[in-house]
C-alpha cells in the first residue's frame, strides 16, 4: 500500500480563525478529515503533522526516505523563505507536491516567489481547502504510474 506523508506548515493550525477571507472557514481538523476520507476511499495510507517550527519540518522531510512513498506539503510562510526545506526536499528524493489555500501568486510580491517549487513535481494554489484534495488526487496518480 502506498503511503503519503502530508505536512502542514506554520500558522495552519489556526485554520477555521485565521483571515478567513483568504483561508476559508474550515478548520485543520476538518481540512485533515477530507484528507483521510479521499485516502482511505483509495486506498492509500496517510499520516498527517503540522508543526510551526522550520526545524521539525526539515526532520520530518529527511525521516520520511524509508516510510514514505510521496510528501504533499503546504510550507505556508517557509515557501518563500526556506532554504532548508528545499534542501531537505532534494535530499531525500522522494518525490514532493506543493500545496496552497490561496492564490500565492495574486496575493503581495513577496508571495510570488517559492523556494519549494522547483524542487517538487508540481504545485497546486488557490482552491482553498480542494487544493489539498487536488494535491492528493494528483498524487494517487503519480504512486499508480510509478508502481505499474
Ligand atoms: C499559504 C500561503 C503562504 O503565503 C502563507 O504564508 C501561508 C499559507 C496558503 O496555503 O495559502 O501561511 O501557504
Amino acid at each position: 500500500m502506498s503511503k503519503i506523508l502530508v505536512i502542514h506548515g506554520p500558522n495552519l493550525n489556526l485554520l477555521g480563525s485565521r483571515e478567513p477571507e483568504i483561508y476559508g472557514k474550515e478548520t485543520l481538523d476538518g481540512v485533515n478529515e477530507q484528507i483521510k476520507t479521499l485516502a482511505s476511499n483509495e486506498g492509500i495510507s496517510i499520516e498527517i503533522k503540522q508543526s510551526n517550527h522550520e526545524g521539525e519540518i526539515v526532520d520530518m522531510i529527511g525521516n520520511a526516505r524509508d516510510d514514505f512513498d510521496l510528501i504533499l506539503i503546504n510550507p505556508a510562510a517557509y515557501t518563500h523563505t526556506s532554504v532548508a526545506i528545499r534542501d531537505a526536499i532534494s535530499a531525500v528524493g522522494i518525490p514532493a507536491i506543493e500545496v496552497h489555500l490561496s492564490n500565492i501568486y495574486s496575493r503581495e510580491e513577496f508571495r510570488h516567489t517559492s523556494l519549494i517549487a522547483p524542487v517538487c513535481h508540481g504545485q497546486v494554489s488557490g482552491f482553498g481547502v480542494h487544493s489539498y484534495i487536488l494535491g492528493l488526487q494528483a498524487a494517487i496518480e503519480m504512486l499508480k504510474y510509478s508502481s505499474k
